[in-house]
């Protein structure tokens, strides 16, 4: 075969930039985790849980069929997963939801058609990169507000006050890498102020936080056009619901792509969330847990002079600097038997490379000692930037 010019060839184009990432100490590699886990989105234990292991056993067994063998909209239906769907809108107080096979096709399917390119968005600074490729994919007009901070929000929403189309704000309640709160409660006074709707990511509230785990928007008693929570985190399961209107699952169940053009998941994970949504409903105590590790850990570090951020949720961001001194300090971690990963642009802004700390219910006390003793072993030169 005729070989290509450099220029032309992608395999050549692909080695370049990877090479480019090395020189910038943003490769990334895959790596399974290991040793105590400081680092796990399984903020409740479920994940290990005996009892839902047991309800996922009980459910394949009782399945015709391993796969769902079509989308949701060409045969691969099944009423177990509409009854999900009805019992997670009254778990989050809202009239219908939908579930998507990731939170990831969640956003995207959400966000791509719900606005059109006559339409703003006010998207935080910080959002998760599902929100900010599904707005992206709907061509709308986006308008970045300073993380989560009002006045920047107040402000270009003024800017903006004529303009006429649909104006939505969008926002995490709970931050995927600062682990910090979104001020909900202000962010609706100001929709209401300059006419725009709220659409709130729940991810990480998701099992967590609000009445039973039912998130932050369900806490507040706020009306947002849509919620996400997704199921791959405290729910140690899959997918993702996006709840709201019965408009607007029926919207999404003819419009949204990522719906549509996706094969179903198979019936017996229809019975894993309903299983892990039953037992995280009454996790009271592991919330509870997780909340005075989360207290305890953030303690900790500012003793040591670390810099985590004003958040005080499960999941704690200990700043490092430099993407090279990120690396070296999880690396010296993993060694002692932590499993911490390093986190850098662009999922993070740059010079703000970081380990993202994230609690499990299934840690103690004793684990954050020991994380602690190990860290202050490590010299305070070679982890900050
Ligand atoms: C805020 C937020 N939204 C959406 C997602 C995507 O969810 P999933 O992992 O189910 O695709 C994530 C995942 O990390 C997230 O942090």
């Amino acid at each position: 075969m005729q070989e290509l010019p450099a220029r032309r060839s992608l395999s050549h184009r692909m080695e370049s930039r990877l090479a480019d990432l090395a020189r910038q100490a943003q490769l990334r590699k895959l790596c399974p985790s290991q040793g105590i886990n400081l680092s796990s989105n399984d903020y409740l234990g479920l994940a290990e849980d005996p009892r839902l292991k047991a309800g996922l056993l009980d459910a394949v067994e009782s399945c015709t069929k391993t796969g769902s063998t079509g989308s949701r909209l060409m045969n691969g239906d099944d009423p177990a997963w509409n009854e999900l769907e009805e019992e997670f809108a009254i778990f989050t107080g809202c009239e219908a939801s939908l579930f998507f096979n990731s939170g990831y096709a969640a956003n995207v399917g959400l966000l791509s058609v719900l606005l059109g390119q006559d339409d703003l968005v006010f998207s935080d600074a910080l959002n998760h990169a599902s929100i900010i490729d599904g707005i992206r994919l709907s061509r709308a007009k986006k308008v970045i507000y300073e993380h989560t901070d009002l006045n920047s929000l107040e402000h270009l929403l003024r800017q903006h006050r004529n303009h006429g189309h649909a104006c939505v704000i969008v926002t995490e309640s709970i931050f995927s890498m600062d682990g910090d709160r979104a001020p909900l409660p202000e962010i609706f006074q100001l929709a209401s102020c300059y006419g725009a709707e709220v659409i709130i990511d729940e991810a990480h509230a998701t099992g967590v936080c609000g009445p039973q785990g039912s998130g932050l928007a369900k806490e507040s008693g706020l009306e947002p056009l849509a919620v996400i929570h997704t199921c791959g985190k405290a729910l140690a399961s899959m997918g993702a619901f996006v709840c709201g209107s019965k408009t607007l699952r029926r919207f999404l169940i003819n419009h949204a792509r990522s719906f549509i053009f996706s094969t179903a998941l198979p019936r017996y994970c229809a019975e894993q969330v309903k299983v892990a949504l039953r037992l995280a409903m009454n996790m009271e105590d592991e919330r509870h847990h997780l909340g005075a590790l989360a207290a305890s850990l953030k303690n900790r570090l500012s003793e040591l002079g670390h810099s985590c951020g004003p958040g005080t949720s499960h999941i704690i961001p200990l700043i490092v600097g430099s993407n090279a001194a990120a690396i070296h300090l999880a690396d010296m971690l993993n060694r002692q038997g932590f499993s911490v990963y390093a986190v850098r642009p662009p999922s993070v802004p740059a010079g703000s490379a970081r380990l993202r700390l994230s609690l499990t219910a299934r840690l103690d006390l004793s684990d954050i000692e020991q994380f602690i003793n190990i860290l202050s072993s490590i010299p305070v030169t070679q982890h900050h930037a």
